[in-house]
């Protein structure tokens, strides 16, 4: 199962909003074959794994692990507990229940209605960490939330509002790879109006391999300029505000006394298992004040700026840390 575990992480940042799952075929001890889900749409591990396995008559004695319950149902490809029964796989061993409401038990009552002995719960914490966004999004019924941002060594995350020569890079380039890499993970990333209209971000994936997020920017009174880099088109925007013309853009009328509720459902009927929140301070305290987060990641830099725009309040420890150049980054779990 360790092994199906390491497998499927291979496939991030590819399968979002599917899980990552991994599977391995053991026939007396030996693993004869092993496949994971490479891509959304692709193949799911499990066949992956079958379709591996050199001497398919070997499949009738060897015992079959995967991460993640086989599905039951026909989605963008054939259940793969009908495949498991068509090759009589007579042992599956599985970390998790799929939460999915189309396959939610059905993929282990399919196998064992065929004879099949299962056995599930093997590393099920672990299996839980490594999808914890496919599980928030389907247990929770919204994405699973991250809040990121950088910040100065006396705590600041932006410049004073009337500065606006200074430079305002705070992290280094490595850091800047490391956070386009949690945007390639992410379906979608948000931003606060005030940070749209000064920084002008473009908040694509360019650093890193992976899709772009959806752009989610929250603009009530419609103030960002139609030439910002958000209405460009490389990748999709969903504005938080009233319809206007001539900017490519999709719109969500905002709920004003439910907004953050209101965005993170929204993004749930999209499917979107991830949203990654970059800021400004005042949109990353809202989340924190609702507890409406699960994880948060902080980059602390060694730049000093002696004034600006203070970083969020977080009463929390951090749960790991490690060194990216100069920078330090911090993790957070909400729970
Ligand atoms: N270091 C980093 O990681 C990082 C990341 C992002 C941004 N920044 C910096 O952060 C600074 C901006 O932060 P900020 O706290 O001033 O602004 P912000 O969080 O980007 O945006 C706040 C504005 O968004 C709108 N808004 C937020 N929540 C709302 C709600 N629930 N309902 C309606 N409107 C809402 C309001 O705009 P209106 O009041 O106009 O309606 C509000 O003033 C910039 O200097 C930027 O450079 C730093």
């Amino acid at each position: 199962m360790k092994r199906c575990l390491s497998l499927a992480a291979k496939s991030k940042p590819h399968v979002h909003p599917n899980p990552m799952v991994g599977s391995v075929i053991v026939y007396e001890d030996r693993i004869i074959g092993e496949g994971f889900h490479t891509a959304y749409g692709q193949p799911h591990a499990e066949v992956e794994a079958i379709r591996s396995v050199q001497d398919a008559n070997l499949l009738k004695n060897s015992i079959l692990y995967v991460n993640l319950e086989p599905c039951s149902h026909v989605g963008k490809t054939p259940p793969c507990a009908d495949l498991i029964i068509k090759h009589r796989i007579p042992r599956v061993v599985i970390a998790n229940t799929d939460p999915h409401e189309k396959v939610a038990g059905k993929g282990i009552a399919k196998l064992m209605n065929a004879g099949i002995d299962v056995t599930t719960g093997v590393l099920s914490q672990e299996g839980r960490a490594l999808n914890r966004a496919f599980f928030t999004l389907h247990e929770k019924k919204r994405p699973y939330v991250l809040l990121k941002w950088a910040e100065t060594s006396d705590g600041f995350i932006g410049r004073p509002k009337d500065d606006t020569t200074s430079s305002r890079q705070i992290s280094t380039s490595l850091t800047a790879r490391y956070t386009h890499q949690l945007r390639a993970e992410s379906g979608a990333i948000l931003v606060g109006t005030t940070t749209a209209i000064r920084d002008n971000p473009g908040l694509t994936t360019r650093h890193a391999e992976g899709r772009n997020p959806i752009r989610v920017v929250l603009d009530l009174k419609s103030q960002i300029p139609a030439s910002h880099q958000l209405f460009n088109t490389e990748a999709d925007t969903l504005i938080i505000g009233p319809k206007r013309e001539g900017v490519n853009a999709s719109f969500l009328e905002p709920d004003t006394d439910n907004l953050l509720q209101s965005v993170l459902h929204h993004l749930y009927t999209k499917g979107v298992s991830q949203l990654l929140v970059e800021g400004g301070a005042k949109v990353l305290q809202q989340f924190i004040d609702a507890s409406l987060w699960d994880e948060a990641i902080t980059i602390k830099a060694q730049v000093k700026w002696n004034a600006g725009v203070e970083a969020p309040k977080l009463a929390k420890q951090a749960m790991n840390s490690f060194s990216l150049g100069s920078d330090q980054v911090l993790m957070y779990r909400n729970s």
